[in-house]
């Protein structure tokens, strides 16, 4: 029987680890869609189709006969013409690029680059297109040695979010509180990775998958970081209205997604609450904090 077809729309960062762990199935034909040709991956000998994400013809010709589309594309217009074209090509299931906090606990953003804006569209084709969203937390590799960007993503996160490791540092958002108990969900991309390959195969998919490696209080990452680092770190609380202030005051892109990163931990966007991924699928044994950071920080 042909093995189902799988489309990854995005090359990079997650979508070079999903990638890896759908093909480790064994189970799906891969091919994945990029801006660009990509030769060191079809020398691998990995399918890539170069699309244009302005032309909902250029993804619908990449479409045809794909069974489910993965998209990591950090770009609402770009994902609502993949969607128009999943449904031209009568694509079965839509997996929107989300991993990461949880839709129910965000507030309603508005304006047409929200990541609401395609969970909006997908809700009104949901007779037509089966969709879910993964939320996973924090990814542990922001707190890997160059942070998430190192991995291959064009991430404004090198490392230095939260705890900087190298330089034995922390910063956390507090609340009017002052106290570091905001609680925080974190997984591998590797699990992540392994989750959303495993999750393709279940016969049907709810609005939403949970999983993660780690539930931790902000208290609980310094401690663990202090831990495997054998020193204490110097940390600075920064308040609410601090990041207010300089999310207003600055124009440096990659401060700004750290402060509003910041602004989702304290405003409990991060605590997913409970993993219903791994529960479903116990062989995939996620990674725990303490364990990431001794592998990257040996
Ligand atoms: N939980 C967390 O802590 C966390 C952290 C970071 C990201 N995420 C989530 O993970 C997903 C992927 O993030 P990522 O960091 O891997 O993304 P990324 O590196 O910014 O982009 C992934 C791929 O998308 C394509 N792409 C990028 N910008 C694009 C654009 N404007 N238009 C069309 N294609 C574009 C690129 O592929 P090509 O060059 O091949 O076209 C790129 O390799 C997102 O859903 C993001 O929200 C979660």
């Amino acid at each position: 029987m042909d093995r189902r077809r799988v489309a990854i729309c995005g090359s990079r960062g997650l979508g070079s680890y999903l990638a890896q762990a759908i093909l480790a199935t064994g189970e799906w034909d891969l091919v994945i869609l990029s801006r660009t040709p990509q030769p060191d991956l079809t020398e691998n000998g990995i399918r890539v189709k170069a699309v244009d994400y302005t032309s909902v013809d250029s993804l619908y010709r990449a479409l045809r006969k794909v069974h489910t589309v993965i998209s990591v594309i950090p770009d609402a217009e770009a994902q609502l013409n993949i969607i128009d074209a999943c449904l031209m090509a009568r694509v079965r299931r839509f997996v929107p690029a989300e991993f990461e906090t949880s839709p129910e606990h965000r507030p309603l953003y508005g304006g047409p680059s929200d990541k609401m804006t395609v969970l909006v569209r997908l809700n009104e084709v949901s007779a037509q297109l089966e969709s879910t969203v993964f939320s996973c937390g924090l990814f542990m590799e922001y707190f890997a040695p160059g942070g998430w960007s190192a991995c291959g993503s064009y991430s404004w996160n090198d490392g230095t979010f939260l705890l900087d490791l190298r330089h034995k540092k922390a910063t956390f958002p507090v609340d009017s509180s002052e106290s570091l108990s905001t609680v925080v969900c974190l997984t591998s991309v590797v699990d992540v990775a392994n989750f959303v390959a495993a999750a393709l195969s279940l016969r049907s998919w709810p609005p939403e998958m949970k999983m993660f490696g780690d539930r931790l209080r902000l208290s609980d990452l310094l401690e663990v970081a202090q831990y495997v680092r054998a020193r204490e770190f110097r940390v600075k609380l920064i308040t609410e209205e601090e990041i207010e202030y300089n999310i207003l005051r600055t124009a440096d892109w990659r401060a700004q997604r750290e402060l509003q990163t910041m602004r989702s931990i304290i405003s409990h966007e991060y605590d997913i609450g409970q993993r219903d991924l791994n529960a479903r699928f116990p062989e995939i044994q996620a990674t725990a904090f303490e364990g990431f950071l001794r592998r990257c920080w040996a």
